[in-house]
């Protein structure tokens, strides 16, 4: 092994991921420097290791110990990179915390990522499933990733259509899967700014404190107060956030549904398909705030499975898929996991 980076073994995993799991990774590495991933590649027997990278950990379930190589992506550093008339380039690193960097960019007067407040988790995942909240995604406002190939050991650069964006989905997930390490992320955010205010809980919110035209900063507060009612905050109880995907139908299979069940959310997609509310399907089957074991459903959210104490990967999974079961059993709809199985 490459005595010059400073790998450790048989590392505890536990505060690595946000559901709070117990695995072990049988290696580790805190990469501070795109030049250590060049080091693994040109090591034969690193490059033969199974590899995990690795962000915040807040969108995947360990479901057991880890039998390789886990890079745990720490490269820090954001700047303004560039600007023209209309646009403004901001660029950070992939192991900067994506809040923090939201957060940072209001403070230089640069709007654009506020409904995107409070995700958890690191810049350089946020691309992975093309992260959205309130009304927007990252594709919206992404401009290019700098990326390293493990199978080339080159680095290079990917645009944003090069990122083949939809919901909760990119390359990264498919044709690229597992080959790269994303190294940092730029931002074309608007010098033009406008608050998107889509999302009726966003207006709502600014609206309940008499806010008519909202800063930048106002609307990413507004965004921090709604979610910290509703999603549960990883270091006080252990969890992924959303479980499932929204589940998409064809309008046709909407129509089926909306004529037994009046009340379903179902929302219009560009496309003519439907984008269906999992967390209202799994709460009309009963399973908010249910417990199986240390496994369970959060109080007021029923698309986030949380971990009590104590509970394995396999014991989320399990639970999972008695949800899954129940749901197409009763919808006929089939749901999709949103984090990544280990
Ligand atoms: P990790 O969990 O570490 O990794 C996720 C995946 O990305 C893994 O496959 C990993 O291998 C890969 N990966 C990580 N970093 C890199 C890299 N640098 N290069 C290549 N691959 C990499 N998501 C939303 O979209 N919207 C939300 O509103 C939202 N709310 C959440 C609320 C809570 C309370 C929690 C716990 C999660 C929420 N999430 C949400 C999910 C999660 O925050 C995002 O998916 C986030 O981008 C994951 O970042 P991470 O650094 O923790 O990724
Ligand atoms: N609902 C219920 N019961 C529940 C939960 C939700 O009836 O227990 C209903 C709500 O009343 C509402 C609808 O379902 O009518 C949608 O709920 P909400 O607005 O809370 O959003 P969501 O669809 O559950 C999605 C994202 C979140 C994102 C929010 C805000 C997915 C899978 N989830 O949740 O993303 O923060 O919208 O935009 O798309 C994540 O991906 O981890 C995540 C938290």
């Amino acid at each position: 092994m490459a005595a010059h980076l400073p790998i450790r073994s048989d590392h505890s995993l536990r505060e690595h991921n946000t559901f709070g799991i117990a695995a072990r990774a049988q290696c580790f590495l805190e990469v501070v420097a795109a030049d250590m991933l060049l080091k693994i590649n040109g090591d034969d027997d690193l490059r033969a290791l199974p590899r995990l990278i690795l962000g915040g950990g807040s969108n995947i379930l360990l479901t057991g110990d880890f039998p390789g190589l886990v890079l745990h992506m720490a490269m820090k550093g954001m700047a303004a990179v560039g600007e023209d008339e209309e646009t403004v380039y901001v660029r950070a690193a992939a192991g900067e915390n994506w809040h923090a960097f939201v957060q940072w960019t209001l403070a230089q007067g640069y709007g654009g990522l506020e409904n995107l407040s409070l995700i958890p988790g690191s810049v350089g995942a946020a691309p992975i499933q093309n992260i959205g909240a309130y009304g927007a995604e990252i594709k919206d406002v992404l401009h290019a990733v700098t990326v390293f190939d493990f199978t080339t050991g080159v680095t290079s650069n990917l645009d944003n259509a090069a990122c083949e964006f939809a919901y909760r989905d990119s390359v990264f997930k498919r044709r690229l899967h597992g080959k790269v390490a994303i190294l940092d992320v730029t931002f074309a955010l608007p010098k033009r700014w406008q608050a998107n205010l889509r999302y009726a809980d966003v207006a709502q919110e600014l609206a309940a404190h008499q806010i008519a035209a909202p800063t930048p900063q106002q609307v990413s507060d507004a965004v921090i107060a709604i979610r910290t009612r509703k999603l549960p905050d990883p270091l006080a109880i252990g969890n992924a956030g959303s479980f499932f995907k929204n589940p998409v139908v064809s309008a046709a299979v909407r129509n089926t549904l909306l004529a037994q069940y009046p009340a379903l959310p179902a929302y219009a997609q560009p496309d003519g398909s439907v984008k269906l509310a999992a967390g209202w399907l799994i709460d009309q089957c009963g399973w908010k705030g249910r417990r199986v074991g240390a496994a369970g459903v959060y109080e007021k959210q029923a698309l986030v499975l949380v971990n009590h104490g104590g509970a394995s990967g396999e014991d989320i999974a399990r639970l999972a898929r008695q949800i899954q079961d129940d749901v197409l059993a009763r919808f006929g709809v089939q749901l999709e996991p949103e984090p990544v199985f280990i």
